[in-house]
């Protein structure tokens, strides 16, 4: 939204292991930033677009971009909110309840990394656990405040780790959901969570998970907030790198598909659950140390956006009109990949007041707040917010019931 050029660098090496060596094997881009929708100013000017591009590092698998936009470009002010869906808070309302039972006693000290608006703390009310939120985004900040959860408006470094150690003392559970692969300096975080936590201490973090993303080509989960595509045997690594070992593996429904890691210091006692090397033999069979995988997904991405770009294409040839449901930062991903614009899509409906009013980046389509959808129904809407499929569809009964289709593009485009 705003005006000021973007920060950019190419990193050449990976972020996890060091190495240089790196294969390429998807190029999305250039793509505009997912989440700088524009105002009408701001359609006027040239608008900033940067490669888009997957790596595999070929010494220790992980997959990240390596086209890094700055962390103060991306995440000082931010459009997502994590209570946009009821999915989320139901999901978080679990995690809590988990932490409260399992990892802490009364009085212990949980921090988050990225706590959003502060939807995962404010289910602790009631526990006697002192939580502690640190959050980049100013103005999401300012909500988890509004709603009484304590707030460092700042981003999570080895200096903020240190700061709270000293004036709060350490963390018993330090939660990181949908942050570490947004982090380009891991092992910066990894030694601030090491020096944040209790001996005893658990860190909890959830990323989504490789094995979901190739599998359901959930390829518009790629854009440059996201920095890392986790799989358990390069978070592993990641992990020991900084005296920190990985103790459990739980996959989860949400995004599409997430692991939630457990990890404590490297010299603590406490085993692994069988957990973790059943997903690292899950990878090992899926051959994610080798070539293959990769270059199969990024042959079906392409099967992907053909037969999307037909679907649509058709269904305007038959004078159907269309519209968004969501707009997502992924949905950016997915309509500026197959070049979905607005002679394709009269407007997108988005929940998040603060999309409302504004134009996607890239494509320019108008977004508009749910009244108006119902007010002037499309026959279809292309579910750009896919991982709220079930949500949706429940809440959109009366709109399948006058006869409008939703097409689900992920993982193949299909009409429901
Ligand atoms: P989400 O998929 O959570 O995030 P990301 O930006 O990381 O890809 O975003 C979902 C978007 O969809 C969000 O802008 C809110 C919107 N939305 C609706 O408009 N209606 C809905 O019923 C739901 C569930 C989401
Ligand atoms: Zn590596």
């Amino acid at each position: 939204m705003s005006s000021k050029r973007a920060e950019y660098a190419k990193r050449n090496d990976c972020r996890v292991c060091g190495s240089d060596r790196l294969t390429r094997f998807l190029e999305l881009g250039p793509q505009p930033l997912a989440n700088a929708f524009l105002d009408e100013k701001g359609l006027k000017e040239d608008e900033e677009k940067f490669p888009l591009d997957l790596y595999v590092c070929d010494e220790c698998s992980h997959v990240q971009l390596l086209d890094v936009v700055s962390k103060e470009t991306l995440f000082s002010h931010y459009l997502y909110f994590s209570t946009v869906s009821t999915t989320i808070p139901a999901h978080f309302a679990s995690l809590a309840a988990e932490i409260a039972a399992r990892h802490t006693v009364r009085g212990d000290m949980v921090v988050e990394v990225g706590s959003n608006d502060g939807v995962l703390l404010s289910a602790f009310e009631g526990t006697g656990l002192r939580t502690l939120g640190v959050e980049p985004a100013s103005n999401v900040a300012k909500v988890a405040r509004q709603r009484g959860v304590a707030t460092m408006n700042r981003f999570f470094t080895p200096e903020t780790a240190a700061m709270i150690a000293r004036d709060l003392g350490k963390a018993k559970v330090i939660i990181g959901n949908n942050v570490i692969g947004h982090i380009d300096d891991l092992a910066g975080v990894m030694t601030a969570v090491k020096g944040l936590l209790t001996e005893d201490g658990v860190f909890i973090f959830e990323v989504p998970y490789l094995v979901d993303l190739l599998e359901k080509n959930e390829f518009d989960t790629v854009y440059h907030e996201h920095l890392s595509y986790f799989a358990v045997r390069p978070a592993q690594t990641m992990l020991e790198r900084s005296g920190l070992k990985l103790i459990d593996v739980k996959r989860q429904q949400v995004h599409g598909g997430t692991i939630r890691l457990y990890a404590t210091h490297i010299e603590s006692a406490t085993q692994p659950a069988p957990a973790v090397q059943e997903h690292v033999q899950l990878e090992e069979t899926l051959g994610l140390a080798t070539h293959a995988p990769y270059e199969a997904f990024a042959k079906r991405v392409q099967e992907l956006r053909d037969t999307l770009i037909k679907l649509i294409a058709d269904a305007k040839a038959n004078g159907k009109r269309i519209a968004g449901y969501g707009a997502p930062a992924k949905g950016n991903t997915l309509l500026n990949y197959c070049g979905i614009g607005a002679n394709d899509l009269d407007f997108i409906q988005d929940s998040t007041a603060a999309k409302q009013g504004l134009y996607t980046p890239g494509m320019h389509i108008p977004v508009v707040p749910p009244a108006d959808f119902q007010a002037n129904a499309p026959d279809i809407a292309l579910m750009l917010a896919w991982n709220y499929q079930e949500e949706i569809l429940g809440k959109e009964q009366a709109f399948r019931t006058n006869g409008g289709k939703f097409i689900v593009p992920i993982p193949m485009p299909r009409i429901v």
